[in-house]
């Protein structure tokens, strides 16, 4: 196999912390009195908390100053980390920790690639912190995907070429970032919503990376 690393999201690939951003801003939606459905959660996957705010502001048409939004940003943090704070290696999603042992065995570098201020306390907490050769996470990039700078700092902190670098994501906002670095990417979750990446998976659970890869027309 050509590849020589993988670069995985977290929330949503490696734990389904995505559902607890969802309940978080909902929360937050609910207290300001706007609408907040699954349809507009999508829009919010792989992007920052502070764009998530502006897009959940601007479709309710509310305007705040930045002080105001930041303690907005706050509230809905200090409830996300409540959860994060009860999560145990139980929410690890099927399949990881089989896909992990498997990246091992070939020699195949692993990265965290997450838009998330608070993805080490995340991978803390589910005793998945000594897995990753490089963790790259919100604090340490400038440019919200889909930028690609999350994806190009990891495989340049793993000294690996982008070009031989896949990126596991399940926000279209990922995919896209991954494309923009020149990467290959495997989306998690639903096709429909995830049609631009080169393959979509439901699960890690089963996964052949080799025979999926091979169905790939160059
Ligand atoms: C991404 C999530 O991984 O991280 C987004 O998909 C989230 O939903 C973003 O807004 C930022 O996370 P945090 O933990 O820094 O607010
Ligand atoms: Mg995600």
């Amino acid at each position: 196999m050509d590849f020589k690393a993988c670069i995985f999201d977290l929330d949503g690939v490696i734990v389904d912390t995505a559902k607890y951003h969802y309940l978080s801003w909902k929360r937050l939606a609910d207290e300001i009195g706007l609408d907040f459905n699954h349809s507009i959660n999508e829009q919010l996957k792989g992007v920052s908390r502070m764009k998530s705010l502006d897009t959940i502001l601007a479709q309710g048409k509310l305007h705040f100053n930045e002080g105001k939004k930041f303690s907005l940003a706050t509230r809905k943090n200090d409830w996300f980390i409540e959860y994060l704070n009860n999560m145990s290696s139980n929410e690890i999603l099927p399949g990881i920790l089989q896909f992990l042992d498997y990246l091992d065995g070939e020699g195949i570098k692993k990265a965290i690639g997450s838009a998330s201020k608070n993805a080490r306390l995340a991978l803390e907490k589910i005793d998945l912190i000594d897995r990753f050769d490089v963790i790259v996470d919100g604090n340490m990039v400038d440019k919200a995907k889909p930028d690609p700078e999350v994806f190009l700092l990891a495989a340049q902190k793993m000294y690996v070429e982008p070009r031989k670098c896949i990126v596991f994501e399940d926000a279209v906002a990922g995919i896209k970032a991954a494309h923009n670095g020149s990467m290959l990417c495997v989306g998690i979750g639903n096709p429909e919503v995830l049609s631009e990446a080169d393959f979509v998976i439901r699960t890690f659970e089963g996964l052949d990376l080799k025979n999926l890869l091979s169905n790939k027309q160059d």
